[in-house]
């Protein structure tokens, strides 16, 4: 039976480097903590979980409008949405190494919980229990440091301040009015964007999880405010159908009612989507009640009206707004330790990563069963050629024996593995092997194709 209980991080970051999935950010200069950069299968993955993302939330429906913002963003921008006075994260300084420390993380790894403790009452608490740096010095008090990235705009010293987006969800309340102008939807509708975010965090930690840069999956969904619940109700729902979609283990998801002194400053609601990682219980996904603070914000700071007209009842008012939002690097990392298994076949150990079809960096792996059989190649890759073009992801394969080439397939979670053998040149079709089980069917040439497309989508 396959292991996935115990999965260790260090397993599956090892095997992603190994296998081409995601490398250290600048790793020949020693690498920049918070930067990951994905190699082809880890771009495969995540263009993968993205387009299911995608469809489901765009093209499958008549109310979203997709859009793809600018990274940077007018400072008004940001001081419109709160952000710059409100986007803080708790920082401590080691008073003898100068090194800074995320406050509550440290109180978290002294087992005091931080559920609604505000930063003056952190550093009460350290005081009080004598809470030390990890290099066991004594801390200062706690201060508020803010994670946006300023840029410099322009090449004189005095150009203006920008900043690197710290949520993509910026991008489309300023897009509203664009929408609006030249769609003219009908409430309730959507906006969504998959792009990247960045913030300034203090402790980057936990692989992909917690980075300085990362990519959003985030829907605005503008509503008449009588109506929050429903949508609250029907995007909650549609979260956890997209995380079964990716294969993500659905009894290690957890919701947790966010507190009101734990929300963001702009949520009235707030339901975070935590998941089991190997390095523990940590927030997935967030689903938000952002009412109408971002809109009113912008309409007040730009002097441009935001308002919404409902033809029927001529009733104006600016919408409130739903907020799903889905971390893409979150996701690979929730599907990378959902899929790692572990077990014996065949009488040896061997890893493989269990992923759904759908988000499978590589479909089918063709191989000869020898090498340096000439007929055996040309046929694999008769058989290797319309495969490719039909399902686009098809690897050919032909390095080591075939034992190699399964153990290699296995682990980047290839889901089906065809061998070209002497009976193939007979004939009498191919050897598909299943990644799961290992059982090997017989398939003759021509229903080949079928029988793929019929297993892939199952
Ligand atoms: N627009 C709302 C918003 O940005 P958030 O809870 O701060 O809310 C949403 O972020 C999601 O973005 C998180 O649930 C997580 O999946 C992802 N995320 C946030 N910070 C991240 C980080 N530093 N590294 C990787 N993913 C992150």
């Amino acid at each position: 039976m396959a292991k996935q209980s115990d999965t260790k991080m260090e397993d599956i970051i090892a095997l992603t480097k190994r296998r081409g999935f995601i490398y250290q950010g600048s790793e020949i200069y020693g690498g920049l903590a918070g930067a990951w950069d994905y190699g082809p299968l880890g771009v495969a993955l995540k263009n993968n979980i993205k387009r299911l993302w995608w469809k489901r939330f765009v093209d499958n429906r008549e109310d979203m409008y997709g859009v793809d913002a600018a990274l940077l963003m007018k400072d008004l921008v940001w001081i419109a949405s709160g952000h710059v006075a409100g986007f803080h994260d708790p920082l401590v300084d080691d008073l003898k190494t100068g090194k800074r420390y995320r406050a509550d993380h440290l109180l978290e790894e002294s087992g005091v919980s931080v559920n609604g403790v505000s930063i003056e009452e952190m550093s009460e608490i350290i005081k009080e229990k004598g809470i030390k740096s990890p290099e066991g010095n004594p801390l200062g008090s706690v201060k508020r440091f803010n994670m946006l990235f300023p840029v410099k705009i322009g090449a004189t010293e005095d150009g203006s301040i920008a900043y690197l987006r710290g949520e993509t969800a910026q991008g489309m309340f300023v897009n509203y009015k664009n929408i609006i102008d030249s769609f003219h939807p009908k409430l309730p509708f959507g906006m969504a964007q998959i792009g990247k975010a960045f913030r300034n965090e203090i402790a980057p930690r936990d692989f992909i999880f917690r980075t300085r840069e990362f990519e959003q999956m985030e829907i605005e969904y503008f509503i008449n405010p009588k109506d929050w619940e429903k949508y609250f109700e029907e995007f909650r729902k549609e979260t956890h159908e997209f995380i079964k979609e990716v294969g993500i283990t659905e009894s290690g998801v957890h919701e947790l009612e966010v507190s009101d002194t734990d929300r963001a400053f702009y949520s009235k609601r707030t339901i975070d989507f935590e998941f089991d990682f190997p390095f523990g219980k940590k927030e997935l996904y967030g689903l938000a009640y952002r009412t109408d603070f971002d809109l009113k914000s912008h309409s007040s700071k730009s002097g441009v009206s935001l308002d919404y007209l409902d033809d029927e009842s001529h009733e104006k008012f600016v919408p409130h707004v739903i907020e799903p939002s889905f971390g893409v690097d979150r996701t690979v990392m929730a599907v990378l330790a959902s899929a790692y298994r572990e077990d014996e076949m065949n009488g040896e150990k061997r890893v493989y990563m269990s992923f759904k079809p759908a988000v499978a960096p590589v479909k089918v792996a063709v191989f000869p069963l020898l090498k340096n059989k000439p007929d055996l190649v040309k046929k694999a890759r008769e058989i290797f050629a319309p495969l490719k073009k039909a399902l686009g992801a098809v690897m050919f394969d032909d390095n080591g024996n075939v034992g190699k080439r399964y153990r290699r397939q296995d682990e980047i979670g290839t889901p089906f593995c065809i061998t070209v053998d002497f009976d193939s040149l007979e004939g009498k079709g191919v050897t598909v092997r299943s990644r799961d089980t290992g059982e090997q069917v017989r398939i003759l040439d021509n229903e080949l194709l079928s029988y793929l497309e019929t297993k892939l989508s199952e």
